[in-house]
């Protein structure tokens, strides 16, 4: 939600922020600006779209400072006069977050003369500054955030200052050494990646100075706090296309490795150990609870089809944002999983603030090792996919139910731990061959012309059925529905005509006749079909009478999501290909959603 990137100490800043800002767009495109000093004064370029917009604009700026933002819309439609930075005297503010009380503090500066030429809740910061300033730009800054409810991340500007300040509360801020004095800030690691070497990321309450070199930080009361800088972490590092026309297709490409990775790492930090010593001392855990968002909720619901069936155990997935406001039972007896890609996602973060203040043992389920999901949790389980640039999640997905898996075996203990190592090893081949043989084509055509698409799954196929049909949705715009088959002929079913497709997955032979009458049915309303299957599972009767069959290696039932999800990937990528859509941009989205 929103990118923000800071410079000081280069050659050409507006440069170095327009490139920042290319990294950082998959966090929102609805605009894109830039401030800089130049000569001590702030000049900016803003405007409505892509960063690309801002090119010639940006060109056009000098100085070795600045601040720039890509903007996903909260406050005020996409437009130039919201586009940030905004300005106010000698102040110029980029802002990833929401305001929650910017109401009143607009309405009192406006009532003592400041004007305002946005919408946006951001604003207000910007004249806070303004009005707040005496000299002491650390003084200044500690009263205008002490004013701030909600969350902010910030970068500012001010002339008279050879640098920029960063603030951090509830939305990510790193800032970074490079070479030659140069110091820089961002929302994410990727942005940062080519130039700094070393890293620090900032907690809550924390404010970074950078200037001439040098960045010291200060917590919200002014008192000085030392943060530990590192390396750039390898996966932050590689987030090129690499020859694939879009980061979609690039990173379903990379599921195998992913999965390896993912593997790995929980090897390697150990969490088997943690999540044992965590049981032991709980007495064991007497029930599960996994939440996420989106995609992540899907791969939740997906393992808590496999864990309880493991564990014997009451294992329930749920979306965060139900779960945070809701009265739940989580307590000490409780796991919590909060998965999440970015481990940013708002809802996921509260949810698993509360089940930790329930007394819930909480694990955070993570693809950003450095991210405030991290930093609630008890135990940190990685998920190694990489940097997922694409809006639609695709390969840390797979991610996610790989750790969830060996998360779940973890907890079975015995030798339930090195079966799934042993199954995980096998899957990253099965993968390979489902994304290069499975032949999509024509069903994406069949989707590109439909009026509306209806995933169909029984068991562990219904959660990769609703995730196909999110993948559709988002990036091709194609109407649809993820459903339990059993439950399309309650009521859905009256949407069924000669316009819609449906498209039925089926990974486990016992449940195929009963998918198999959910699309008898559909036929018989004059419905076309796809069927996504584990070889031979699909009953013949089906596989001969089905519009379109695409089979995918079988494998353990508990993995199967890992497989079957691949072809309803390519699926919603090639439709939104044919359809003329950008898949990594869908419209009206953003990569992490971290307001409410
Ligand atoms: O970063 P997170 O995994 O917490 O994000 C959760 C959802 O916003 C995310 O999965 C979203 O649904 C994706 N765009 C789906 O492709």
């Amino acid at each position: 939600m929103c990118g923000l990137i800071g410079c000081t100490g280069v050659k050409c800043a507006a440069k170095i922020l327009y490139g920042g800002l290319e990294d950082l767009e998959y966090r929102g495109y609805d605009s894109a600006g830039i401030a800089v000093l130049e000569k001590g004064k702030i000049v900016a370029a803003k405007r409505k779209g892509r960063v690309c917009a801002l090119k010639t604009a940006a060109e056009e700026l000098c100085g070795t400072s600045g601040i720039g933002h890509t903007r996903w819309a909260t406050h005020g439609r996409p437009s130039d006069e919201n586009a940030h930075p905004h300005t106010s005297g000698r102040f110029s503010v980029v802002h990833n977050g929401i305001i929650e009380n910017y109401s009143k503090i607009k309405e009192e500066l406006e009532g003592e003369g400041y004007e305002f030429s946005s919408q946006t809740d951001s604003e207000v910061v910007v004249h806070l500054l303004n009005k707040y300033y005496r000299g002491d730009l650390k003084e200044t800054v500690l009263c205008a955030v002490e004013r701030l409810k909600g969350a902010f991340a910030l970068c500012i500007l001010c002339e008279g200052y050879e640098g920029f300040v960063a603030v951090k509360y509830r939305n990510p801020i790193i800032v970074g050494y490079g070479s030659g004095g140069a110091l820089y800030a961002a929302s994410d690691m990727p942005a940062l990646a080519g130039l700094s070497g070393s890293v620090a990321v900032l907690k809550d309450g924390q404010i970074a100075f950078a200037s001439e070199g040098k960045i010291s930080f200060c917590d919200f009361y002014g008192e000085p706090v030392c943060l530990t800088f590192s390396p750039v972490p390898a996966a932050a590092r590689s987030t090129r296309l690499g020859g694939f026309p879009h980061y979609m297709i690039k990173e379903i490409n990379e599921i195998p490795a992913a999965v390896k990775n993912t593997a790995h790492a929980f090897a390697e930090e150990k969490c088997f150990a943690a999540l044992s010593r965590a049981a032991k001392k709980r007495g064991g855990f007497g029930e599960i609870f996994m939440c996420g968002c989106g995609t992540a909720y899907h791969s939740a619901l997906a393992a808590s089809y496999f864990a309880e069936a493991e564990l014997g155990i009451p294992v329930r997935a749920e979306t965060a944002g139900e779960f945070r406001y809701k009265k739940s039972a989580v307590g000490g007896g409780t796991l919590f999983v909060a998965v999440s890609q970015s481990g940013e996602t708002a809802d996921t973060v509260e949810a698993a603030r509360a089940a930790k203040a329930a007394g819930a043992y909480v694990v955070a389920l993570t693809n950003v090792p450095y991210s405030a999901l991290t930093g609630i949790a008890d135990t940190v389980v990685p998920v190694r996919a990489g940097t997922e640039i694409c809006v639609a999640a695709t390969k840390s997905y797979c991610g996610q139910i790989a750790a969830l898996a060996l998360l779940s075996a973890t907890l079975k203990g015995g030798t339930a731990y090195s079966r799934t190592l042993a199954d995980l090893k096998e899957i990253g081949a099965k993968c390979s061959a489902a994304i290069s043989d499975c032949g999509v084509e024509d069903v994406a055509r069949a989707c590109a012309s439909s009026s509306g698409v209806y995933f169909i799954g029984r068991g562990i196929d219904y959660p990769v059925a609703l995730e196909g049909s999110l993948k559709l949705k988002e990036v091709s715009y194609v109407p649809g529905e993820g459903y339990p088959a059993g439950e399309l002929k309650h009521g859905t079913i009256a949407l069924i005509d000669g316009g819609t497709l449906a498209v039925a997955v089926i990974t486990d032979r016992s449940l195929g006749e009963k998918t198999a009458s959910a699309v008898e049915q559909i036929y018989s309303r004059g419905g076309r079909a796809a069927v996504v299957c584990a070889e031979g599972c699909a009953p013949s009767n089906l596989a001969e009478r089905a519009d379109f069959i695409i089979e995918v290696p079988a494998c353990p039932a508990y993995l199967s999501p890992i497989v079957s999800v691949i072809p309803l990937q390519l699926i919603a990528y090639r439709t939104a290909v044919i359809l003329g859509r950008d898949p990594d941009k869908p419209r009206n989205l953003a990569k992490s959603v971290t307001v409410e």
